[in-house]
């Protein structure tokens, strides 16, 4: 299986590295080898200092350089994969930032609106044909987006995506993790339309003691870390239902569901609003400047 998941923090845990670890049987024992992940410029390549990991994926594993807040970025990105000629299985749209303060990117877009939504919009669009050719009929090519409760308080403000009137960490980064769960529904429901052998579906990992919880005021900071040996999961246990929609036969075909403890359940209403869904897929396309090409 040759998989791409965004997102990979060297040196630390976090949620693509326990993919990573989780997915060692299938990387080791099957035939298919390679399994890129996008990373940030500033760091080494590979966590040296777990040396089992390195051994482990030893020309298995390439890190390719992405950053999903320059959409030039991603074009090269893509470029640099394609040119490795290689077939592509997962993917996996896992980056995040949240509770940034207010920023804009070198494109002029919101930081969260960026980097988790429009950066993984395009990185989708260029890579579709990749996924449609890699998949067949008995074994789909899988996209995964990494949506997150927050999605449920979250507002999509068509006429103000970047979040210019009325800046709110919170609001700009719940309006990111839904606009991840109507863009997922609705490759979806192209997908199906258009007959292509790949499913979208939608993980939320729960609440994992990552870095990304490094912006939350001092009061929340303590709070975790009373808390979170309790309330929160391991980043192996925050992994584990984006391993389970990578490769779980149960989900063969099987796309457009909204998976959390490795289980199907709702999202939120307006995610299934299939106006809104098209609607911001067209305004996506604009902002990122490739063709619609939904009727
Ligand atoms: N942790 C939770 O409780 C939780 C809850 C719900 C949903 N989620 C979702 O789960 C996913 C994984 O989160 P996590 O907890 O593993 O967070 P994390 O440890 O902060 O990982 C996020 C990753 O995104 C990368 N990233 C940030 N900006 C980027 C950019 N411009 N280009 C490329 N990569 C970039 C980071 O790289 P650097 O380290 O190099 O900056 C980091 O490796 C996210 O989509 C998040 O929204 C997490």
């Amino acid at each position: 299986m040759d998989s791409l998941a965004s997102g990979k923090a060297p040196g630390k845990d976090n949620i693509p590295v326990e993919v990573l670890k989780c997915c060692k049987e299938i990387i080791i024992t099957e035939l298919y080898e390679i399994f890129c992940l996008c990373w940030r410029e500033g760091g080494v390549p590979l966590d040296m200092k777990d040396a089992n990991l390195v051994t482990l994926y030893k020309n298995k594993v390439e890190f390719l350089y992405c950053d999903l807040a320059s959409m030039k970025s991603v074009h090269q990105f893509v470029q640099a994969f394609k040119e490795k000629n290689c077939p592509l299985h997962v993917l996996i749209n896992n980056a995040a930032v949240m509770l940034v303060p207010e920023r804009k990117t070198d494109d002029g877009f919101e930081e969260h609106f960026a980097v988790n939504y429009l950066g993984h919009f395009l990185l989708t669009n260029l890579l579709l044909e990749a996924l449609k050719q890699s998949g067949t009929h008995d074994h789909n090519a899988r996209i995964i987006t990494l949506s997150s409760a927050t999605h449920f308080v979250g507002e999509l403000h068509l006429n103000d995506l970047q979040s210019s009137c009325l800046y709110s960490p919170h609001g700009a980064y719940a309006q990111s993790k839904l606009a991840l769960v109507l863009f997922a529904y609705r490759l979806q429901h192209l997908l199906t339309e258009g007959g292509g052998p790949v499913t979208s579906n939608v993980v939320d990992p729960g609440v994992v003691i990552t870095d990304l919880y490094q912006n939350v005021c001092w009061a929340a900071k303590v709070i975790k870390w009373m808390t979170a040996w309790l309330l929160m999961k391991t980043p192996e246990e925050g992994a584990s239902t984006s391993v389970y929609a990578a490769v779980s036969p149960e989900l063969e075909g099987i796309g457009g569901c909204y998976l959390y403890n490795e289980q199907r359940t709702k999202s939120a209403d307006p995610s299934y609003d299939e106006e809104l869904q098209k609607r911001l897929w067209s305004k996506s396309c604009k902002l990122v400047g490739i063709p619609d090409v939904a009727p």
